[in-house]
This record gives C-alpha cells, structure tokens and sequence, in this order.
C-alpha cells in the first residue's frame, strides 16, 4: 500500500499542483574557488573552516587548504573518509569536528566524500538528530553554526547538488534524503578532474547519464527537472568521450562537470530511475563500482520503462531520435563506442554460479531500496528477477515502444 502511495503521489498530476526546486549556488570554472573564498567573508560567522576529504583527493584538499589559509582563515582538516562510508566512519568524523568551530564546511571529493560530509554536517549541527530516523518533511534547521560547500572531483554523482546522501550500515546500503541537505554552494573546477582515471572517468560519466534519464522518466519530474535531464544527457553523449579519451581536456572536463551537476539537480528534485536499486544491490554484492552497476543495468531499465511509459518516446524526441526504441539502440551503441560492457558476466567479479545463486536475495534487497519505492511504475519480484537475468547476459529483449 505506501508503494502505491508514493508511486501516486510521485505523478505528475498530483505533484505538479506544489513542488520546490532546490539547488546550491554554482559557482564554474578555474577561478570559481576565489568567488567562494571571498563570498566566504561576508557570510559565515567567523573565519574558521574545515575541509572534509579523503587520503586519494588529499592533494586536491592541500591546494585548497593553502587559497583559503593565505586568505586570511584558520583551515582544520579531517582526511579520514572511507569509500561507501560506514556509519562508524561518519561517528569518527564527527568526533573529529565537533570542536573546530568551524563556519564553512568545505566537503573536497567524489560521492562518499561529499555523502559523508552531509551526515558529518548534520551531526555537527543537530548532534540530537536520530540520522536513521530522518524524514525529508521534518525542519532540521542546519546552518546555524556553517555553511556548506562541496568541491566534486568525479563528474558523476551530482551530490554537490543533490538532497541525497548514501552511506554503509551492516553491510547494506542506507539511502538518507533531506532538503537541507543540498550544499550551499558547488564549485565546478575541472582542475579538481583532470587526474582521474579512465575508468573512474567512464563509469562516473555513465552514473550521471543514469541520474539524467531516471529523472527525465520519474513520476517526479517537472518542467525544470525536465530540462535539467535534457541538457546532461546531450552534454555526456558530447563530452564524455573525449574525456575518456583525454583527461587533460579541460574544456571536456568542465563540460562534464556541469553535465553531472545538471543530472544531479534533476534527479534530487525528481528521482533516479530504478537502475539505482538495482545496481546499489548488485554492486553492494560483488563490489562493483556504482557508476559502473547503474550505467550498465540503464538499458535494461529503460526497455522496461518503455514497454509502460510514453514519456520513453518523448525523451527520445527531444533528443532528436524518433522513438523510444531509436534512443536505446544510441545508447547501446554509445556504450560500445565507450568501451562499456552492461554485460554483468563480463566483469571478472561475477560468475554466472554466485549470481545465480544470489538472485532470490537480489530481487528483495533491490525490493526494498527506496528508489523502488519511488519508481514511476509498481516493480514486482518477477519484474526484479528477468531484468537482473538479462543484465548477467546481455540480453534486450526487444518490445521497446
Ligand atoms: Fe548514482
């Protein structure tokens, strides 16, 4: 009954009649530090800040830490953030900066980091606050003691942008989602990108093209969040070749960024597709990256879609395509062009026997992801298990609009 709920309460018909759109203040390109650093001194309390990251960005975080102290401001760091952080991570980090006084919150990194500094933030804040008990319509009140600003050097998540945080407990993943979360301000410099791998380059570039279709077909979607998905899915199929090709593009780099910033926007004020349950349960199983697990199950997800949703053809024709159908074939042919199976059997990590085997157990984890519960149609088990078969083998099987 509440999936029937929020499926209802997620079309647009209803949800048209009151919505909010929600975002941080962007600040783009090489000198888009120096706006926030003297933004900084008129706004925040005081001039202590802290900088929230992770050893792999600490380099990214020491140039940072070095603009803002010759500024003038007291700079603390904690570079303790752990991949998928778990929740006695976040406990450690708060420890760490209950003291610092800080004003600004400066969270340098990918998703974990800056999921992570969400939490850490609202611990430092409102240490009363049960975290797992958070609803998204109680007021927490955050920024009484500092102001939050994000600094991605993935172009992918979107968290810079987004009111969602995804940390560890117990081994599953826990998907928390707040207003407040949303940063106070993104800052998108594709200096803090140029180093990343090509594989993180990719798989990072596919996880915000997820973000931009699911949204773009959510219940949840409006004329802004429309746009926004619009905009990032032109901009990835442009730009994330050539970064994958050279990651010392700059231009590409930057146009990434705001392609992943513009994909986070509109997924955070609608809501990913359902290749987000499936591929938080399937990557949390066999330690698959994210970006990788969401890219590869899009195909999949979108054929379903289709076979439901008229909206299939209507994203295909703002793209220029004729139908749904043509969309996916692009999008097929884009992975092969990318390099980028969404064939699960062909990562080493899983075999055909374990993920079998784990297939009942990956159905109703999938089940009980709340993207499934915000999905723009009602998925069921046998729903779950064909389209987790067809993702081990590859396998469209046809019947798009
Ligand atoms: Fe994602």
């Amino acid at each position: 009954m509440r999936r029937l709920l929020f499926t209802l309460a997620g079309t647009s018909g209803v949800r048209g009649l009151q919505s909010a759109v929600i975002g941080p203040r962007i600040f783009m390109g090489p000198r888009a530090l120096n706006t926030l650093v003297g933004m900084g001194k008129t706004i925040c309390r005081n001039n202590r800040v802290l900088i929230i990251t992770d050893k792999i960005v600490k380099p990214n975080a020491e140039k940072v830490k070095e603009i803002f102290s010759n500024a003038g401001y007291h700079v603390e760091m904690w570079d303790e953030v752990q991949p998928e952080p778990p929740v006695e991570n976040i406990f450690a980090g708060v420890e760490a900066v209950k003291n610092s006084d800080a004003s600004l919150i400066i969270a340098i990194g990918g998703g974990s980091v800056i999921d992570a500094t969400k939490v850490i933030w609202l611990l430092y804040e409102r240490p009363d606050v049960d975290f797992r008990k958070l609803s998204p319509v109680d007021s927490l009140g955050l920024r009484k003691k500092a102001l939050f600003a994000a600094i991605p050097t993935t172009a992918g998540t979107g968290s810079e942008a987004t009111s969602a945080a995804v940390i560890t407990e117990g081994g599953h993943k826990m998907s928390l989602s707040h207003p407040e979360f949303v940063p106070d301000f993104a800052i998108l410099d594709p200096n803090f990108t140029v180093s990343l791998p090509p594989n993180l380059t990719l798989w990072t570039g596919v996880d915000a093209l997820a973000h931009a279709v699911g949204a773009y077909l959510s219940g949840w979607a409006n004329e802004y969040t429309d746009a926004y998905a619009l905009q990032a899915i032109k901009l990835i199929f442009k730009f994330l070749p050539r970064v994958v090709a050279d990651g010392r593009d700059l231009e590409a780099r930057q146009k990434m960024l705001i392609a992943a910033n513009l994909a986070g926007l509109a997924f955070s004020n609608a809501a990913p597709g359902i290749d987000h349950a499936l591929g938080h349960t399937l990557g949390k199983k066999f330690g698959l990256h994210h970006g990788l697990c969401v890219g590869a199950f899009l195909p999949y997800v979108f054929e379903f879609y289709a076979k439901h949703l008229t909206k299939t053809d209507e994203l295909a024709k703002a793209l220029g395509f004729g139908k749904g159908e043509e969309f996916l074939n692009s999008l097929v042919e884009f992975y092969k062009k990318l390099g980028f199976s969404f064939k699960f059997s062909d990562y080493p990590q899983v075999s055909e026997e374990a993920f079998k085997q784990a297939l009942p157990e990956l159905v109703s984890w999938a089940l009980i992801d709340p993207v499934s519960i915000l999905s723009p149609i009602p998925v069921t088990p046998k729903d779950y298990e064909e389209i987790f078969v067809a993702s081990l083998y590859g396998t469209l099987k046809g019947g798009v609009r």
